[in-house]
């Protein structure tokens, strides 16, 4: 197995060292469009092997993507991340300029790899790649609502005073303000969670996820990087593995929920051959209302990406 992060800035690294660490591929590598970066990355943390015991290799390269030949995943996060006051709206201009081209070149040394897309707006990001890669869909896809749903179980876990594994959790929709947190399908050890906690606790907890990644930027000045580093190694996990692990994932929808032709968070199984199902559930009116609010908003801003007119 081998595995290409593009991109080795916070986010890049940090996936790339969870992929390394959990051994999911002989040989991971890292690379960057700034000189030496990827290489002084991918040094010391293949320094980190003999401490941590892995045998992953760790390889950097300098925009040269001759090294990333025929990678099974590519994990692309090259592009700027938000700082403070920026919408992941905001970013949109340069980071599509930068998702398309990165993806054509991964392509033509990876003709076969899975692409799973960091780089913000997540789900706008993630359909650029597509209609770069010129691929099955089911190999292009998005991370943002492993992280999302994990701002969430963590904060439940906070006010529960309970362990986080014991929280399941789905949350579907955009990776921004109007991401759907489904408070029906959250529980803890099979107890449902309005069981436990107050609705008004619950709302406060699911409004200071929808802007979780906001919190982050106020209190370090840029995004963050280890919960969604962690979050797209999990899903290279899923796939090398072939796991076949339910999450929600960013997808391009052909009619699942009474969406066509967006991709948009919702749950999926992952192995393999990448998404291997899309997982309807039998949402209320009241939750798809707010699927419905979400895909407003990203489609507000694919018309952003379409009039930009790169494709
Ligand atoms: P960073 O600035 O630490 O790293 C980005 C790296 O991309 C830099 O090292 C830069 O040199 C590189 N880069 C830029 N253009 C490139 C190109 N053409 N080819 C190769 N490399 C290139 O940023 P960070 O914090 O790692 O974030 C990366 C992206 O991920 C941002 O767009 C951010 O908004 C997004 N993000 C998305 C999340 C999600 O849930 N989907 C969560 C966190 C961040
Ligand atoms: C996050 O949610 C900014 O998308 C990034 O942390």
């Amino acid at each position: 197995m081998k595995i290409s992060v593009i991109g080795a800035g916070n986010v890049g690294a940090t996936c790339a060292e969870y992929c390394a660490h959990h051994e999911l591929a002989e040989q991971v590598v890292l690379l960057d469009i700034k000189d030496g970066f990827a290489e002084g990355k991918a040094l010391d943390l293949w320094q980190t092997a003999p401490i941590n015991n892995y045998d992953s290799r760790l390889i950097g390269s300098t925009n040269d993507y001759a090294a990333t030949k025929n990678s099974d995943v590519v994990v692309i996060t090259s592009g700027l991340p938000r700082k403070p006051g920026m919408s992941r709206d905001d970013l949109i201009a340069t980071n599509a300029g930068i998702v398309k081209s990165v993806t054509e070149n991964a392509i033509k040394h990876s003709p076969n790899a899975i692409f799973i897309i960091v780089s913000n707006p997540l789900d706008v990001m993630t359909y650029c790649a597509f209609l770069t890669a010129k691929v099955d869909s089911r190999k292009v896809f998005g991370m943002a609502g492993i992280l999302d749903t994990a701002r969430y179980k963590a904060f439940l876990a906070t006010e529960l005073d309970c362990s986080p594994k014991d929280i399941q959790a789905v949350l579907m929709g955009g990776h921004g303000d109007t991401m759907v947190p489904l408070p029906r399908y959250t529980t803890v050890s099979g107890i449902p969670v309005t069981e436990l906690i107050d609705a008004d606790k619950l709302d406060a907890i699911i409004e200071r996820t929808k802007v979780g990644g906001g919190e982050i930027v106020k209190l370090l000045g840029t995004s963050a990087w280890y919960a969604p580093g962690a979050a797209a190694a999990q899903m290279v996990e899923a796939i090398v593995r072939n796991q076949r692990r339910i999450f929600p994932v960013c997808t391009w929808l052909q009619g699942e929920y009474g969406i066509k032709d967006l991709y948009l968070g919702v749950p999926v199984k992952l192995g393999k051959n990448g998404i291997e199902e899309i997982i309807e559930l039998d949402l209320n009116e009241a939750e798809k209302q707010l699927l419905r609010d979400s895909e407003k908003a990203v489609r507000e801003v694919k018309d952003v990406l379409d009039n930009m007119n790169l494709f």
